[in-house]
């Protein structure tokens, strides 16, 4: 979803609630034991629908997009998300709760928080970050989120044609260690942007502790310069200073893909240092016109200044509002939101829209590059394995790829192939255009091509590139090397047996290895309960 679409949204579909919607929210929010026949179809066609994934978080039915708070709390993973009650669209931002042993498997819990008429949050409760307090007396989680409301367009933050809104930042302290039920404080602690600055949106509040002290990166952008980040600081998450721009859009270094726009907001900031010693760098992600994207460097912890070194694109494909936790052995995960790339309409009435991606695991390299890996966990879903036999015999090799299909739309690929060498690895339908295409070129070995888009992978050791595909529904998450992302939606229709097939274009030779497994469902019917 683009940013414009999310402002069309806050003015055209709050509050409009269509029947299977709602019953649906009566069951995700466990108000109803027995669930209105509506609903009752409603979940038994999102149970039967093969574009809906098996092995993704996603809500019982309805919209979600970003990942909220996501914490390891008491021996358990909690993922909060942006979740709209009354239907497939995006509006009416609630907070959906989902809890897990291991980041993979998933139980839905009731929504966790809720507008509430007449406070700051009356129009919706916008994205956020989980901080721990109260460590010394056994900890208590804490949420700090954008609550947004309507109000004169003289004082609004978001400017739209129909509406004008006010986000400030908020509150909100868990009352039990299950994490269901949350107090919000009755005024918001960051009531308005610093003193003169103009922006163009002032949200997705993401606080962390440094000793005695508490820092906060706030998305924003400002009316003359385009995207930044607001650095806040506070010694009790209450009464916020503003220091500086912790990072803005800047000619001295160079970001695949970013096009100065004035009127962009760098939304879902999240900063944070990673890797060791003379290694260790400071990272801040964000995400801006539908892309997420990432910068290293380093943070001179007196004076708070950031100075980054290297920039790049988390992933160039359908994947946004990016979000990192630690997991419980303290490594740095990052959760995205997958949107939908079909139309509104069909969406709309396929009755949910929005993905969760797979937690990846992110460090650096010596030179400061990000990179990311699937998560071990992702692992423990590997069902039964078809392995290829490398063979330079071209026919051999067709033969061998025919019985490497993925069925039911779910399975993971993996394939090792030369650098060296052209080739192209498809995945498809018979008879159709591929709905994936990775291809490498000898010409250009510090490159991987995904769909036609060309995404930066210097060239691994050895000469050799893994690509690995996570095939779920209607999504694709495809990693190369550990360094290129990119996640790809494809919506067959009906007619379609649901069957990919790979198939390999270029010299035999070049292929290593290609390994095809099936991957167990994390539910009996597609987190519809
Ligand atoms: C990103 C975003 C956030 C905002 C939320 C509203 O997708 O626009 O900036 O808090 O979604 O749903």
């Amino acid at each position: 979803m683009r940013r414009r679409e999310f402002l069309v949204g806050v003015a055209g579909f709050a509050g409009v609630a269509g029947a299977a919607g709602v019953a649906a929210t009566a069951r995700q929010s466990g108000e109803t034991r027995v669930l209105p026949s509506a609903a009752r179809a409603l979940a038994a066609r999102l149970a039967r629908d093969p574009l809906r994934p098996q092995y993704h978080l996603l809500p019982v039915a309805n919209w979600m997009n970003d990942p909220n708070g996501p914490i390891w709390w008491r021996g358990e993973y909690h993922m909060f998300y942006q979740y709209n009650p009354d239907g497939a669209y995006w509006g009416d931002m609630h907070w959906g709760h989902a809890v897990s042993a291991d980041m993979v498997r998933w139980r839905q819990l009731p929504v966790a928080l809720a507008p509430t008429p007449g406070a700051a949050d009356s129009a919706g409760v916008f994205s956020g970050t989980a901080a721990v307090v109260d460590e010394r007396v056994g900890g208590r989680v804490w949420m700090m989120y954008t609550g947004v409301r309507a109000v004169p367009e003289a004082e609004a933050t978001i400017k739209n044609g129909a509406r004008s809104l006010l986000e400030t930042q908020c509150l909100a302290k868990s009352e039990d260690d299950s994490l269901r039920r949350w107090r919000k404080l009755g005024e918001p602690v960051i009531a308005a942007p610093p003193d003169g600055m103009r922006v163009n949106g002032f949200r997705d509040p993401s606080p962390w502790r440094v000793g005695e002290e508490w820092y906060l990166a706030l998305g924003s952008g400002t009316r003359d310069r385009g995207g930044a980040v607001l650095l806040y600081r506070s010694r009790d998450l209450r009464r916020w200073e503003f220091l500086h721009v912790l990072a803005e859009r800047a000619e001295s270094i160079a970001v695949p893909l970013a096009k100065p726009d004035v009127n962009e907001v760098w939304e879902c900031p999240d900063f944070f240092a990673l890797g060791e010693g003379a290694a260790r760098r400071h990272v801040l992600i964000y995400s801006t016109n539908g892309r997420s994207y990432w910068m290293s460097g380093r943070l001179d912890e007196a004076t708070m200044r950031f100075a980054p070194e290297q920039a790049g694109v988390l992933d160039y494909g359908a994947y946004y509002a990016s979000k990192t936790q630690r997991d419980a052995t303290g490594r740095r995960i990052l959760w995205g939101w997958i949107p939908e790339t079909r139309p509104l309409a069909e969406y709309k009435a396929a009755g949910w829209a929005g993905v969760m991606a797979l937690p990846r695991v992110l460090t650096l390299d010596g030179q400061g590059w990000l990179q990311m890996q699937m998560a071990d966990a992702v692992e423990t879903l590997r069902g039964a394995e078809k392995r290829l036999q490398p063979t330079a015999d071209r026919n051999h090799l067709a033969r061998q790829m025919a019985g490497m299909e993925i069925e039911g739309y779910s399975g993971e690929l993996r394939c090792a192939a030369s650098t060296a060498k052209d080739w192209e690895l498809t995945l498809g339908q018979d008879g159709r255009e591929p709905w994936l295409r990775v291809g490498s070129s000898s010409e250009k070995p510090d490159e991987i091509l995904v769909n036609g888009q060309g995404i930066p992978a210097s060239a691994a050791t050895g000469g050799n590139r893994d690509v690995s595909v996570w095939v779920d529904g209607s999504v694709m998450e495809v990693l190369v090397d550990g360094k290129a992302a990119c996640t790809v939606r494809f919506y067959p229709d009906r007619e379609t047996a649901e069957r990919l097939v790979p198939r390999w274009t270029g010299e035999a030779a070049a292929l290593q290895g290609l390994s095809v497994s099936a991957m167990e469902s994390i539910s009996p019917d597609r987190l519809t309960r």
